[in-house]
C-alpha cells in the first residue's frame, strides 16, 4: 500500500526503520529495509567525522534506494550536517530539540528534513521551521522518548495541528496490525524501531536481540540510566538484571541520603555488568566490567548531581 509520502519519497511501503543510537542501525539494516521497499535511517552520530562519512558511503554501495541519516540536536551536527550534504544524503532526520536552524540550509542542499517530536507544540515549531515530515513519537517508543503521551492520542493530535504537512507515526508499532493502525489515524508511514533492532542486520549483541524477542509488554521501564553525555534524558529500555540493579540502587542511595547522609552506597558484584554500545566494538552488548571504578562513577552519574558529598563517597571503595 503506498500512502502520498511514499511518493514524496520514492519509496515502496510507508514503512521506516527508526534511526537507532549509537550506530545499532548501520548501513546493513538500512540498505536492508531501503532495499525491501521501505526507509532506512542511519544513525552514526557519534562516530568520528571520517568513519561518520565511510558508514554513508557504505549505504550508497549496499543500496541504489532512498535512506536516511539521523542527528540528534542534543550534541552538536554542523560538521554532519555539512557531510550530509556534501554527500547527497536523501533525507536528513532530526531529533531532539529546534531544527530551525538546520532545516533551510539541508533542504537547500537537496535533502528532505524529518523532525521526531513528542508533542503538538514541537510539532508546530517544526512545521514552522518547514521541515518535510514530521514523526510523531509516543510515550511507548523505546529508546529516548520526547513526550508523555501515547501514539494513538498524539498522531492525530499532531496531524490535525500542522495539516498538510505529512504525519508518520512512531511508538510502539511493531507488526502489520500496528502499520494498519498508524495508518488509520492518518499517519502517512510507520516508524519501527524496536522490531528492527531485534533482526539480523541490527548491531546488538545477540543476547540483547533473545532479550528482547522474549520480552513482553511489561518488560520495559522508562528511565535515565544511560544518560552518559546526554544525562537527564529520559528513554525506555528492557528492565535487564543491570537496570533492575540501577533502580535498587538508586532507591537505596534514596533512602541512605535521608537517613544517613555519611554512608557510601554498597555495590554488589551484580553491578558488575554494563550496556555498552561503543564505536570500535561494532556491538552493543552486555560485558563484564572489571574496574569498580567504572561502576562507582556510573553510580555517581545516576544519582542526583545535587547530593555532591554523598557522590565523592562513592569513589571510595
Ligand atoms: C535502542 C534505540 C535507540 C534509539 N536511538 C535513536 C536515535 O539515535 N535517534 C532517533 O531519532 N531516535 C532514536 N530512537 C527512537 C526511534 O526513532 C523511534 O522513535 C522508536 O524506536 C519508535 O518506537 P519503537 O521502538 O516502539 O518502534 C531509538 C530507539 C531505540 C529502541
Amino acid at each position: 500500500m503506498k500512502t502520498a509520502l511514499c511518493e514524496l519519497l520514492g519509496i515502496e511501503y510507508p514503512i521506516v526503520a527508526a534511526p537507532m543510537g549509537p550506530d545499532l542501525t548501520g548501513p546493513d539494516l538500512v540498505a536492508a529495509v531501503s532495499n525491501a521497499g521501505g526507509l532506512g535511517i542511519l544513525q552514526a552520530q557519534l562516530a568520528p567525522s571520517p568513519l561518520f562519512r565511510e558508514e554513508i558511503r557504505r549505504v550508497r554501495e549496499l543500496t541504489d534506494k532512498p535512506f536516511g541519516v539521523n542527528l540528534i540536536l542534543h550534541f552538536p551536527v554542523d560538521e554532519q550536517v555539512a557531510i550530509c550534504i556534501d554527500e547527497r544524503v536523501p533525507i536528513v532526520s532530526f531529533f531532539w530539540g529546534d531544527p530551525t536552524p538546520y532545516v533551510e540550509h539541508v533542504r537547500s542542499g537537496g535533502a528532505k528534513v524529518f523532525h521526531q517530536i513528542g508533542s503538538v507544540a514541537d510539532a508546530q515549531r517544526a512545521a514552522k521551521a518547514n521541515v518535510d515530515v514530521i514523526i510523531a513519537q509516543g510515550v511507548e517508543a523505546g529508546g529516548h522518548v520526547a513526550g508523555e503521551v501515547s501514539t494513538l492520542a498524539l498522531v492525530p493530535r499532531v496531524i490535525d495541528a500542522v495539516a498538510p504537512l505529512p504525519v508518520a507515526a512512531a511508538g510502539g508499532i511493531a507488526d502489520g496490525r500496528g502499520v494498519a493502525a498508524a495508518l488509520a489515524l492518518g499517519a502517512q508511514a510507520a516508524i519501527i524501531g524496536t522490531r528492527f533492532l531485534a533482526s539480523t542486520e541490527a548491531r546488538p549483541h545477540p543476547e540483547y536481540k533473545k532479550k528482547l524477542l522474549s520480552a513482553n509488554e511489561d518488560d520495559t521501564i522508562r528511565t535515565t540510566l544511560f544518560g552518559f553525555g546526554w544525562p537527564n534524558a529520559s528513554h525506555r529500555t528492557l528492565r535487564t538484571r543491570f537496570v533492575e540493579d540501577w533502580l535498587e540502587t538508586k532507591h537505596a542511595a534514596k533512602n541512605r541520603a535521608r537517613t544517613n547522609r555519611s554512608s557510601a552506597i554498597p555495590l554488589s558484584p551484580a553491578k558488575k555488568c554494563r550496556f555498552s554500545a561503543s564505536w570500535g566494538s561494532r556491538q552493543t552488548s552486555i560485558q563484564p566490567v572489571t574496574s569498580d571504578r567504572w561502576i562507582c562513577w556510573r553510580a555517581k552519574a545516576s544519582v542526583s548531581s545535587a547530593r555532591s558529598s554523598l557522590r565523592q563517597k562513592l569513589f571510595v571503595r
